[in-house]
């Protein structure tokens, strides 16, 4: 390249990048860079511009992506352009636009769970669902068929979802001592979408937000995607252990609190009431919002759960989540947010620039279930059903891992969390149990720290599919222990 003074200007309103991107293509149209010639090397660029090596890392993505470059073997980087080329024929870089979007890719692993979920061959051991035989069909074949007589018209709803709906929440919200007007409830599409909501309107790019660890939320890149950190803080035996945060001025602002009280998602772990109050006092002394994700609370099996934390607060620091995903069906995409109304405007203020609103159809299905005691009858079926699961995978355990691993026996929810005693490795253990026909998920999933886990659902296999996958994963983890 021949020597040049010119430099990206760092105080400009212009990316560095751009510039940079902008300068090298004006280069190659005019000519300056005939086609074949050879672009410096990505240090010599680097010094040049004073600049990091990754930003001309990206430039160089960039302007192949458009054509104007290409790598060739044994002889570097090379112009590709003159002014008969044919840009018709050009492909778009799909791959260099995919690594450098805003979203993260997901966890290869999660990515593959996620497929082989949906793929019927597999026993599913690891599934976080209720399984088919607890659909209620006849019940939900009744529902549509009353909600087919009352459309006549299917607009967009108001931002904050179908009304009669969300007042119907605000009546189920009460038996647990939540006491909102439906002002303050939003209808999300899952639960999920709320935690994104949360993330897009009420934190920023560098914050935190504080969450046990394992944690569902580690096998999602949702909040890293916008920029938030997750510091994952250690639990015990009644969830969040509050002393491990660090708790200093960097994390006093923009900080929030994620926490699962009720059976939570991997370890079934729930906070009892003195926990909760430890954690409604450190939110109000550290300023850090709650995040409750409440999804498994209508699965108790044993005793209704403690009280919400948002039921117990005496400000308005908790925002609660909750979804008819975990205890009726994950299709309708039916969930909520709740919060005081100002929080719950911006919400729905950026959920209808998202998407207009929950599917209409899925907001009077949960209607019909929720305003009379139709969604109470099926948790009665079934709460019957996890409890008998619940004693056929705790007795196949005693049988064939009674050595080998230790596990708590949860109170409600759909996991048991596993810890495997003996030396093995996990990735093996899941690829081995994949080649005998079975999906269960590995600990790691949740939080790196979890190498010697592994999170069984009792929900969704059947009796004899549980009792078949637990002996084979009670010789696979004896095998793979004698070849430690
Ligand atoms: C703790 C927790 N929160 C939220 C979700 C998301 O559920 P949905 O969006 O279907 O309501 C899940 C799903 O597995 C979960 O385990």
């Amino acid at each position: 390249m021949s020597r040049n003074h010119w430099k990206p200007n760092k105080e400009a309103n212009v990316s560095v990048y751009q510039q940079i991107f902008i300068y090298m293509k004006n280069k190659i149209i005019s000519g300056e860079w005939p086609d074949g010639f050879r672009i410096p090397s990505q240090r010599k660029l680097a010094d040049e511009f004073e600049v990091n090596r990754s930003t001309i890392v990206t430039v160089l993505e960039e302007l192949k992506s458009y054509g104007f470059i290409e790598a060739r073997k044994g002889s570097g980087t090379l112009v590709n352009y003159n002014e008969d080329s044919d840009f018709s024929l050009r492909t778009i870089n799909w791959n260099s636009l995919i690594q450098s979007s805003i979203y993260e890719s997901n966890n290869r692993v999660v990515q593959d769970i996620n497929d082989l979920e949906l793929k019927d061959q597999f026993i599913q051991l690891g599934k976080g669902e209720l399984s088919p035989s607890l659909f209620p069909k006849s019940t939900m074949s009744q529902v549509l068929s009353s909600i087919s007589n009352q459309i006549n018209y299917l607009g967009y709803e108001e931002a904050k979802g179908f009304r009669p709906l969300r007042k119907a929440i605000a009546q189920h919200l009460r038996e647990y001592g939540i006491k909102v007007s439906e002002n303050s409830v939003l209808i999300t599409s899952g639960s999920l979408q709320g935690l994104q909501l949360i993330s897009l309107g009420l934190l920023k790019t560098g914050s935190t937000v504080f969450l046990g660890e394992p944690s569902y939320l580690f096998s999602l890149k949702m909040f890293q995607s916008a920029g938030i950190s997750l510091y994952g803080i250690d639990m015990d035996e009644h969830g969040l252990n509050l002393s491990d945060i660090p708790f200093s001025k960097k994390y006093e602002n923009r900080s929030a609190l994620y926490c699962i009280p009720s059976f939570h998602n991997p370890t079934g772990i729930t906070m009892p009431s003195s926990r909760r109050k430890e954690v409604l006092k450190v939110s109000a002394q550290y300023n850090l919002f709650v995040i409750e994700d409440d999804v498994y609370r209508d699965l108790w099996i044993d005793t209704p759960p403690p009280q919400p934390l948002k039921a117990m607060e005496e400000t308005n620091n908790v925002l609660y989540v909750g979804s008819l995903s975990k205890s009726l069906s994950p299709g309708l995409r039916i969930g909520w947010i709740v919060a005081n109304e100002q929080v719950i405007d911006r919400l729905a203020d950026i959920k209808s620039q998202t998407d207009y609103g929950t599917s209409s159809i899925s907001q009077l299905i949960a209607y019909e279930w929720l305003k009379d005691n139709l969604y109470k009858d099926h948790l009665k079926a079934v709460r019957r059903e996890l409890k008998f699961k619940r004693e056929v995978m705790i007795s196949s355990l005693h049988q064939h891992l009674n050595s080998l691993a230790t596990w708590n026996i949860p109170h409600g929810g759909l996991f048991i969390w596993i810890k495997i005693e003996v030396n093995i490795s996990i990735q093996r253990l899941y690829l081995d149990m994949l080649s005998e026909g079975i999906l269960i998920n590995p600990g790691y999933i949740y939080g790196k720290r979890y190498q010697d886990y592994i999170r069984l659902s009792f929900s969704y296999a059947s009796e004899s599919e549980i009792n078949h996958s637990i002996a084979i994963l009670g010789k696979k983890i004896r095998f793979l222990s004698k070849l430690a």
